[in-house]
């Protein structure tokens, strides 16, 4: 069987040198450059008509040419958010919001797009096992993926450092998971060697077919709302905002759309690489070496994806910000107690982003807003009642309950 849609014409093309590859087990150019998969042509077979079916729904844009690995992801809840529109309203600034909740894949995160397309093409390439650095989330979705496909799969994690749900989802779904004593961005150091050394598929969003399935989330932005003006995101690796963009640039160059949203990266004060290098209009980051915030899943001080992100920032005119982790904390109880919306830390900083933003002026009147909320509230429970503190306690008595009301 095969990609159920049918597959584009397409290749792998570094962004630095432009030069094309046919092949496709590989992960960066002979010059260094960071590679992404470009779409030569295609048979678009899907219309943008608001029935949302999953990622594969859009099939004949992505780049796979067997039976996909699926766990029905995608098709995530697009929600209105009337009452942060009327926050913004009170302070002066009058905007439609939406979120769009990853929390709502299979594994509880965005991730599982990526995946669904990178565990397809690690089978279609003959591999027998994956393996990624993470700071949770991929490690979940890795680790599910690769369940359903019958494949082994490595986990390398920063010890201590990784929320207690992301661990325990990737150590059930069977993978080998192992702690280093170091973070994130040493972690994918070292399992980038080990990948080349063992013939394991890297399937950190250093893998532009990974990238290929995030794509999606704009593709069903679009088929819900049309093209937005604005997208906030949290960025960690960079790999996320660089999809989304690419995918709203694919629909605007096979004709379906005619403009892009503003791309608006939001960073955690203490990870900020990508935010300081948009202030001081560098086309590149300087790494912060010692990474540190609340928000455990952008926790990087290197993302990988930095290159393809800040570009997106420039092309698209939108803006790099960062948030502090009391904002972070603000926005996550905001979402979960006043919109329904159960996040994880990292996801709130969109949401964040977004107040910071409209305070300092950027946003103008009449917008449309979407702000990508990544992963669930469940990922990360221990922060949650540290932050809530535990349920109270009385005797098993209606007098008792009652005065506790
Ligand atoms: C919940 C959550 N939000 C945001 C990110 C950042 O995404 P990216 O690394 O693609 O920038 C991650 C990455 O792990 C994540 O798990
Ligand atoms: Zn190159």
């Amino acid at each position: 069987m095969v990609n159920p849609d049918g597959y584009p014409d397409y290749c792998l093309r570094c962004i630095e040198c432009g030069k094309e590859y046919d092949i496709e087990d590989i992960y960066l150019c002979k010059c260094g450059g960071l590679l992404e998969v470009y779409i030569r042509g295609a048979d678009i077979s899907f219309k943008l008509d608001g029935n949302l079916e999953g990622v594969w729904k859009y099939g004949s844009l992505l780049p796979v040419k067997t039976n996909p690995v699926t766990l029905k992801e995608g098709s995530t809840p697009l929600y209105r958010c009337r009452r942060i529109e009327e926050m913004l309203k009170n302070a002066g600034v009058n905007v439609s919001v939406y979120v769009k909740h990853e929390g709502a894949n299979p594994s509880g995160s965005f991730k599982d797009r990526g995946m669904t397309v990178g565990v397809t093409k690690a089978i279609e390439l003959g591999k027998k096992a994956v393996a990624c650095a993470s700071t949770g989330n991929t490690s979940a979705s890795m680790a599910m993926y690769a369940a359903k496909a019958g494949i082994r799969a490595y986990v390398l994690l920063p010890a201590g450092k990784v929320a207690l749900g992301k661990v325990a989802q990737a150590l059930m779904h069977g993978a080998r998971v192992i702690g280093i004593k170091g973070n994130f961005d040493q972690a994918l150091a070292i399992v980038r060697e080990i990948c080349s050394s063992e013939g394991f598929y890297l399937l950190n969003s250093v893998n532009p077919f990974r990238l290929e399935g995030q794509k999606t989330i704009a593709f069903e932005v679009v088929d819900e709302i049309g093209v937005p003006d604005r997208v906030i995101l949290p960025v960690g690796n960079a790999g996320n905002i660089s999809a989304i963009y690419k995918g709203f640039k694919e629909l605007e160059r096979f004709g379906l759309t005619e403009s892009i949203p503003k791309m608006c990266g939001i960073q955690a004060e203490g990870a900020n690489p990508v935010y300081r290098a948009v202030k001081s209009k560098k086309e590149d980051i300087e790494p912060v070496l010692n990474p540190e915030t609340i928000a455990t899943a952008i926790r990087i001080g290197q993302p990988v994806n930095a290159r393809k992100a800040i570009r997106a920032i420039y092309e698209s005119n939108g803006v790099a910000e960062q948030v502090s982790d009391e904002e972070i904390i603000e926005a996550q109880k905001l979402l979960a107690s006043k919109e329904g919306i159960g996040v994880e830390p990292a996801s709130a900083a969109s949401v964040a982003g977004l107040f910071k933003l409209a305070g300092k002026g950027v946003i103008e009147n009449g917008e449309r807003i979407v702000c990508i909320t990544t992963g669930h509230l469940l990922k990360d429970p221990e922060t949650v009642i540290n932050i809530c503190g535990k349920p109270v306690e009385v005797e098993a008595s209606v007098e008792a309950v009652r005065s506790a009301l």
